[in-house]
């Protein structure tokens, strides 16, 4: 299988001296759902724009689909679809006037266009909105027909800069399913950032963490959390009043051991294989055990340990680029 989007040293010097991708090199394979995950201002926004052709690299190379993003950035486009956190739709044109403009604008035939128009529609459920201005639409309608309007054309590399930020549970799911659909039924390759670690963590195959332009961690979600280590496993035995420290402590793979309301809190690696030992060792030494549970630790906690930062869920994208990059799009449309 070859790559889909291939970065090498990439780098993005803004004038002025903020150098916001600094050095980033990664790899997606084709067909994969890559997520780019980091804290407000960490080079996400940027690093799309490049790969997308909105703003041209200072230093490295990138290929999407094979091609440069510097040497051919015309050839990129046709390949890519695009979908922004901020609504890129026309307001004052019909949702579907919209989808038309989009098929226009990258080369699909009357005829085709016609075609995917009505499946897309029906699909994201706009049909009977179609014929709406889209400035009476819900956020989560626009998100759909911006999802429409971003893979009309069929393209290879669909990247989502924050697409569900802003949505509610519900549009937020909703929306994920279409993208597993696409992916499922056309093996597009997937480059989505996303301040919700969760979805990353189903959605992905392989994630990236970058901060202060720098990539400080990659893996699959599973590796990533298997990396920071603390599996916890909680046990309570049905009679509280045995110690049983020094027989959990010597399970293989448990770090630390606390006793905790009536139960015992195991700090270990890869508990799934400790969850069984440890209800093992009890059994030897003729206590019964009333519950055991083990927690992973989530993405959060991967992300708190490689950027020193929490990961707020409800951080909206920086300032600075809402304006710039609806301007790169705007441009980029005409
Ligand atoms: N046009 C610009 N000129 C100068 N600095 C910029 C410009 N665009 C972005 N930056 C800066 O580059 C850095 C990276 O910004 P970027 O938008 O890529 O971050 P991000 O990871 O997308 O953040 P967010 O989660 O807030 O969307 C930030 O320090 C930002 O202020
Ligand atoms: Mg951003």
């Amino acid at each position: 299988m070859s790559d889909a989007v291939v970065v090498e040293q990439l780098e993005k010097t803004f004038p002025g001296g903020v150098r916001a991708v600094d050095g980033v090199s990664f790899a997606v394979r084709e067909g994969e759902a890559f997520g780019f995950l980091g804290p407000n201002g960490a080079g996400k926004t940027t690093t799309v724009s490049l790969l997308t052709t909105l703003l041209r690299p200072t230093g490295g190379r990138a290929l999407v689909d094979g091609i440069d993003v510097v040497a051919d950035p015309g050839t990129v486009r046709r390949r890519i679809g695009l979908v922004f956190q901020e609504s890129t739709a026309e307001d004052e044109l019909t949702g579907r006037e919209n989808l038309e403009i989009s098929a226009a604008l990258y080369g699909v035939s009357r005829s085709d266009a016609q075609k995917r128009i009505r499946d897309l529609l029906e699909r994201m459920q706009l049909v009977e909105a179609a014929g709406r201005l889209v400035k009476t639409y819900s956020g989560g309608m626009r998100r759909r027909l911006e999802l429409a309007a971003g893979i009309l054309h069929r393209p290879k590399v669909l990247f989502l800069d924050e697409p569900t930020l802003g949505l509610d549970p519900q549009g937020r799911a909703g929306l994920w399913e279409y993208v597993r659909e696409i992916r499922k039924e056309s093996g597009t390759t997937i480059f989505v950032t996303t301040h919700y670690l969760d979805e990353a963590d189903q959605l992905c195959d392989r994630v990236a963490i970058i901060d202060h332009g720098k990539i400080v961690a990659a893996g699959t979600p599973a590796e990533l959390k298997e990396k920071i280590g603390g599996d916890v496993v909680t046990l309570v035995p049905t009679d509280g009043t045995a110690d049983l420290t020094p027989v959990l402590a010597r399970v293989p793979g448990v770090l630390q051991v606390q006793k905790q309301d009536g139960g015992y809190r195991l700090k270990c690696l890869r508990g799934e294989s400790v969850v069984p030992a440890a209800v093992e060792a009890c059994f030897t030494a003729h206590i019964a055990v009333a519950s055991v549970a083990l927690k992973k630790p989530s993405l959060d906690e991967v992300f708190l340990e490689f950027t020193g930062r929490a990961f707020r869920e409800d951080e909206g994208p920086s300032a600075t680029d809402t304006a710039l990059r609806m301007n790169q799009f705007r441009q980029r449309k005409r």
